[in-house]
């Protein structure tokens, strides 16, 4: 069943990304709202494809739940639950930067706790995220694996050995709201000297993916709602990496991810920084 959900998945996720890279217009596209802060923007575009993802699913799956970035959830009744974010890398979008994705993941059994409204999710058991610029396709399907898709093929991820910690390139991301962004800050300041390097590139979906490939060593963000890091979270574990939270699952309060051979040192450094 997870194998017919994951194709469910790039179906209508190869769509919505089509639907959005053909809607974007030349240069900056406006910003139609704001959420949590002034700087967290919506776009027309983020609330038609969602609207077109929960469409294709519901259509396929009626009796399926639907939660998506944009609101207009659905309870469902057959136990399955679809959590969509429609653009991940909405900043990226609005200027042109060509980091952003389509991430939808299908979840089952009750939801697990986490922190704050619409935080809790069940069990995911497939995972998809697209790069709407350039199409790369990430997929997994939970006990199965994850993979790299290309048309027909499934490139299996399996993390690469990582380096020592000193060495490691960690991905990140910010909070929206200026108070929380200035805690990740100053717990940023104290992680930078005792690591590679850090990369923002604005897209939480596709940096969790990135460290099941080894573009990234591994990441570390507060704030991530369930949309951003549902599907990635899968892709990045099936891959072999460790992803964690504050009290062992990863929830909105904390997801840190790294490989087995370092993860326990890089959690309880990023937890000494302050995350
Ligand atoms: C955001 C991106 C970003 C992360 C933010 C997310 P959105 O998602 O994943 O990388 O740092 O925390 O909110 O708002 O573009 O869907």
């Amino acid at each position: 069943m997870s194998e017919d959900l994951l194709a469910l998945a790039r179906e209508v996720g190869r769509e919505a990304a089509d639907f959005v890279a053909r809607s974007r217009p030349v240069g900056r596209v406006d910003v139609a709202a704001t959420k949590s802060s002034a700087t967290d923007a919506v776009t027309a575009i983020d609330r038609a494809c969602e609207e077109l993802i929960r469409e294709r699913i519901l259509a396929r799956r009626p009796q399926d739940g639907f939660v998506g970035e944009e609101g207009n959830d659905i309870a469902g009744t057959s136990g399955v639950e679809w959590i969509v974010d429609p653009i991940d890398g909405t900043v990226n979008f609005v200027y042109g930067i060509p980091v952003y994705a389509v991430s939808i993941a299908a979840a089952v059994d009750e939801p697990g706790g986490g922190a704050g409204p619409r935080a809790a999710i069940g069990t995911v058991v497939a995972g998809y995220v697209v790069n709407i610029p350039s199409g790369e396709e990430w997929a997994a399907v939970r006990g199965e694996g994850s993979w790299q898709l290309e048309g027909d093929q499934r490139r299996r991820l399996i993390a690469p050995d990582p380096p020592i910690l000193a060495h490691a390139l960690v991905g990140t991301g910010f909070h929206y709201v200026p108070e929380i962004r200035a805690r990740q800050a100053d717990a940023m300041a104290k992680l930078l000297p005792q690591v590679r390097d850090i990369r923002r590139s604005g897209s939480a979906a596709l940096n969790l993916c990135e460290v099941a490939a080894g573009r990234l060593d591994v990441y570390v963000e507060q704030g991530l709602m369930p949309w951003d890091r549902a599907a990635a979270v899968l892709v990045a574990t099936e891959a072999g990496i460790v992803v964690a939270g504050l009290d062992g699952e990863p929830d909105e309060r904390l997801v840190m991810a790294a490989h087995p051979a370092i993860s326990e040192e890089y959690f309880s450094l990023v937890r000494a920084c302050g995350f």
